[in-house]
């Protein structure tokens, strides 16, 4: 093991436990808009959080302990030669007990989150709707469109096992799926992503103080905003800025959008619409256009319309900001399955596609001149993990991002 740093008194630093537990839900931000969770609701969710810190403090290194002493060398064995690819590697991973167990644990928790989401909503639905619907008056902060018909990747398999996914409606004004999703992210988590849900919104801030230092974008595209919470911090960042939040999903919308209000942030406007054809007009152009953890649940071809959208609506000076998961490409074989696991059993159906794709290529297409593009990282800004702690990283759900930027010159 690596040694300690020393501190002043000369004794060693304690290292980050593997026992402490994640945060609790009763620490998550509270806000007008949230549901209220009984505490054996709460229990439900700090169960989850503590299952998954287990999963990834403990199991994962038994899963790659196992690949690297027993599956990897007896598949090199029989087929005397190094796995082709990593679809190779993962069948031969799936023998594993060890992968199974991390594998059925993993689904299981997501499972647990999924119903103790739920059944928390819908216990007080009316409730919420009701406490939303007032927060939404006036409703000039929010747009909907009765009409629109939602992708049919959105439509035809829940994301990450949620029931009727971002764009299914039970109720009039239905809010549950954006309530369900603020109260179960944190146990998916871990904890990890702040009391707001909202490091990659913080990540994006730090990563435009870094690369454009004392820059003021004016107006603010976020296209696949779910719920908001990300967008509310480049909302506070930018306050003088004009902000537009698109999803398909009213019910996000509708939660996102009192969420706000709740919140005090007024400068972001919520719109129902397909991110692959804006609806926009007087707004454009944008200073500053996002898409925040939202390619991996859509399509090869709407990625490519994404992109076009996101160089047609930028302003001259502007950049066009993408967060994702990083490409497979480089990573060893057991790193692409254990980032692949969301794929093939988190109903993330594009999400391995996306991962071979070469979003540069993507950008350039859109019409982006090459010298314009950049591939970087950005990394979440903990917010004071509890004591003792460090964030980890749990392929795909740790705290740093692949990011995929295309700016336009300034105007001469
Ligand atoms: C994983 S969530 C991310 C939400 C948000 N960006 C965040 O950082 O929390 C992806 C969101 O993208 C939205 N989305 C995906 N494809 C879309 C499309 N074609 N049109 C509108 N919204 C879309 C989904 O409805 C969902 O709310």
């Amino acid at each position: 093991m690596a040694a300690q740093p020393g501190n002043s008194s000369g004794k060693a630093a304690r290292p980050p436990s593997a026992h402490a537990l994640p945060r609790p839900w009763h620490t998550i931000l509270q806000h007008a808009a949230l549901p209220t969770l009984t505490h054996d609701e709460q229990t439900r969710f700090n169960v989850v959080a503590a299952m998954n810190r287990f999963l990834a403090q403990r199991l994962l290194p038994r899963v790659e302990a196992a690949a690297k002493q027993s599956v990897e060398p007896a598949l090199e064995a029989a087929l005397v030669r190094p796995p082709a690819d990593r679809h190779e590697y993962r069948r031969a991973l799936e023998q594993d007990l060890t992968w199974r167990i991390w594998s059925r644990m993993r689904r299981a928790t997501m499972e647990m989150r999924q119903q103790a989401g739920q059944l928390a909503v819908l216990r007080q639905l009316p409730a919420l709707v009701e406490t939303c619907r007032a927060l939404n008056v006036p409703g000039d902060h929010l747009q909907l469109d009765a009409s629109l018909a939602p992708p049919r990747y959105l439509e035809a398999l829940p994301a990450h096992l949620m029931p009727g996914g971002y764009v299914g409606e039970r109720a009039a004004d239905d809010v549950g799926a954006g309530a369900s999703y603020e109260i179960g992210i944190y146990a998916t988590l871990g904890g990890q992503s702040g009391p707001a849900s909202d490091r990659a919104g913080r990540a994006t801030v730090a990563w435009l103080e870094d690369h454009r230092p004392g820059w003021r974008p004016r107006r603010i595209l976020d296209l696949g905003c779910g719920m908001g919470s990300n967008t509310l911090v480049l909302a506070r960042a930018f306050p003088e800025a004009d902000v537009v939040a698109i999803d398909a999903g009213a019910p996000m919308l509708r939660y996102g959008a009192a969420r706000a209000r709740a919140l005090g942030v007024d400068n972001v406007r919520f719109v129902q619409g397909d991110i692959e054809q804006p609806p926009l007009a007087a707004e454009a152009p944008f200073d500053l256009i996002v898409t925040l953890m939202v390619l991996h649940e859509t399509s090869r071809a709407a990625v490519q319309r994404i992109f076009a959208a996101s160089y047609r609506h930028l302003a001259a000076g502007g950049v066009a900001f993408h967060l994702e998961q990083p490409p497979y490409r480089d990573k060893p074989l057991l790193e692409q399955c254990l980032r692949d696991w969301d794929g093939r059993y988190n109903n993330e159906a594009f999400w391995s596609a996306l991962h071979d794709m070469d979003l540069v290529a993507g950008l350039c297409a859109a019409g982006f001149d090459a010298s314009g593009i950049r591939e970087t990282t950005a990394n979440a800004v903990p917010v004071e993990p509890p004591p003792g702690q460090a964030l980890q990283e749990d392929y795909g759900r740790g705290g740093a991002w692949y990011v995929v930027t295309g700016e336009k010159p300034p105007a001469s």
